[in-house]
């Protein structure tokens, strides 16, 4: 085991505050932690994890290690690590942590590499870089990796590339596809975080500013429909059309970005795409717009037309990079354009991650038990285990169900 790399160990008891804070609040996780303590399913494997790294994602590496895992972790964003929650981590038993606060992308593709070095039997991915890093310059530790499950949109996006080309070595799923991740995670949680984000670092007010959202897939109605609550008169830009009538049905006005520019105050994307935000439309936007971004990649912003527009670029609050465009006008980009939820906040509520940290212990134990019966390839998670995760945190919430008669299961099924 190497020693682990985080900023600064005197952290623990802070970070180790940050982690009782959620802890009691991730009901599901909690259940499947006592069951892990007994039944052990990770006895004697190695699990290597690269996902952002704050409270919930400790915890979720503490009940895979009580499930009987060694885990090597790593944040997935530089921006995203918590020292304080790295160094916790980095006290507890048969966890090794590789990840500090801004890290260089240098710092960044090493602390994955360290991770690869535990040679890992499971993956818990977050943006497929360590499965990216496994079929390039990492591929003799290929072998040793049975499965592993990949918890975001654009993570998903490249593995389904690598499953198309046939070059995927081992089973991965889809834990960002599991209804009890993205109709949950991607939609509350992005909503609500990144609000979070944008208002702490801001200190602006939201109710009747006019509000940009780029987007309306799962994470980018949460925002639209946050700010919706919040006061805020929404605009929704689109490129499917089907998602544009969906926003026009919800109540948001509909425009092309050359046109939503003129008017925000506030400008969030969370498309999975690049260039979502350019020149074109910096050049209309208005003086004191704030920016932000909440999807996987810092390109939906381009900060590069942002600079090439600039005559002076400074920092004016934390978090907040003001461009002064030469007509003197002032444009505040947040978090760099990384993840402002999380890179700016903490990330999503704990319940939320609850759900999908409770997909993803559940999927891991599920590759590790069907093994065999996976080719490498590209899964969906099994309804099974969305069932059951629904059941658990409807028990955590004390909300009961109806079950359906014999009648009623046969009337249903008489029409298949
Ligand atoms: N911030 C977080 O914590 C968090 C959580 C989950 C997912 N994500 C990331 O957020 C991004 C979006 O995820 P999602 O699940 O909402 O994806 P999604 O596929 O449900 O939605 C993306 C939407 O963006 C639209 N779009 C694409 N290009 C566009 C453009 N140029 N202009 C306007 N709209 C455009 C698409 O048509 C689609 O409707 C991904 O990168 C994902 O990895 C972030």
């Amino acid at each position: 085991m190497k020693p682990s790399e985080i900023r600064d160990p005197k952290l623990v008891d802070q970070g180790r505050q940050k982690i009782d804070w959620v802890q009691p609040r991730m009901r599901v996780l909690n259940e499947i932690r006592k069951r892990f303590q007994q039944e052990r399913p990770f006895e004697g494997l190695n699990v290597g994890v690269c996902v952002h790294l704050e409270a919930k994602t400790a915890y979720l590496a503490i009940v895979m290690r009580d499930g009987g895992a060694h885990v090597a972790l790593s944040g997935s964003n530089p921006l995203s690590t918590q020292d304080d929650v790295a160094a916790a981590l980095a006290a507890e038993e048969n966890i090794e942590v590789y990840s500090w606060h801004d890290a260089s992308d240098e710092e960044m593709e090493g602390f994955y590499h360290s991770v690869l070095d535990a040679r890992p039997n499971l993956l818990v991915d977050d943006g497929a870089d360590l499965v990216k890093l496994l079929h390039t310059t990492r591929s003799e530790v290929a072998s040793d990796v049975w499965g592993g499950t990949e918890e975001t949109t654009t993570g998903i996006l490249r593995l389904k590339a690598l499953a198309q080309e046939g070059a995927l070595k081992f089973p991965m799923f889809a834990v960002n596809d599991a209804k009890m991740k993205h109709l949950f995670d991607n939609r509350y949680g992005t909503g609500q975080a990144s609000w979070d984000g944008m208002m702490r670092n801001t200190n602006l007010t939201v109710a009747g500013s006019t509000v940009v959202v780029c987007g309306y897939g799962w994470c980018s109605r949460g925002i639209a429909n946050c700010a919706k609550g919040l006061g805020a008169n929404v605009i929704v830009t689109e490129a499917d059309p089907v998602k544009a009538i969906e926003a026009v049905m919800d109540g948001f006005r509909v425009m092309p970005i050359a046109e939503a520019a003129r008017h925000g105050d506030f400008f969030l994307t969370s498309t999975g795409n690049t260039d979502v935000i350019t020149k074109a439309a910096f050049e209309r936007m208005k003086d004191g717009a704030v920016l932000a971004n909440a999807g996987h990649f810092d390109v939906e912003i381009s900060k590069p037309d942002l600079e090439a527009l600039s005559k002076e670029v400074k920092s004016v609050r934390p978090n907040v990079t003001q461009y002064v465009l030469k007509d003197g006008r002032r444009l505040n980009l947040l978090c760099e354009g990384r993840l402002v939820n999380i890179a700016g906040a903490d990330g999503h509520p704990a319940e939320i991650m609850d759900m999908s940290f409770a997909v993803q212990a559940l999927t891991a134990e599920y590759a590790l038990q069907h093994k065999d019966d996976y080719k490498p390839g590209f899964y969906e998670v099994p309804a099974s285990i969305d069932e059951q995760i629904a059941r658990l945190k409807l028990s955590a919430l004390d909300v009961e169900i109806d079950t359906l008669s014999q009648k009623q299961t046969q009337y249903l099924a008489s029409w298949r």
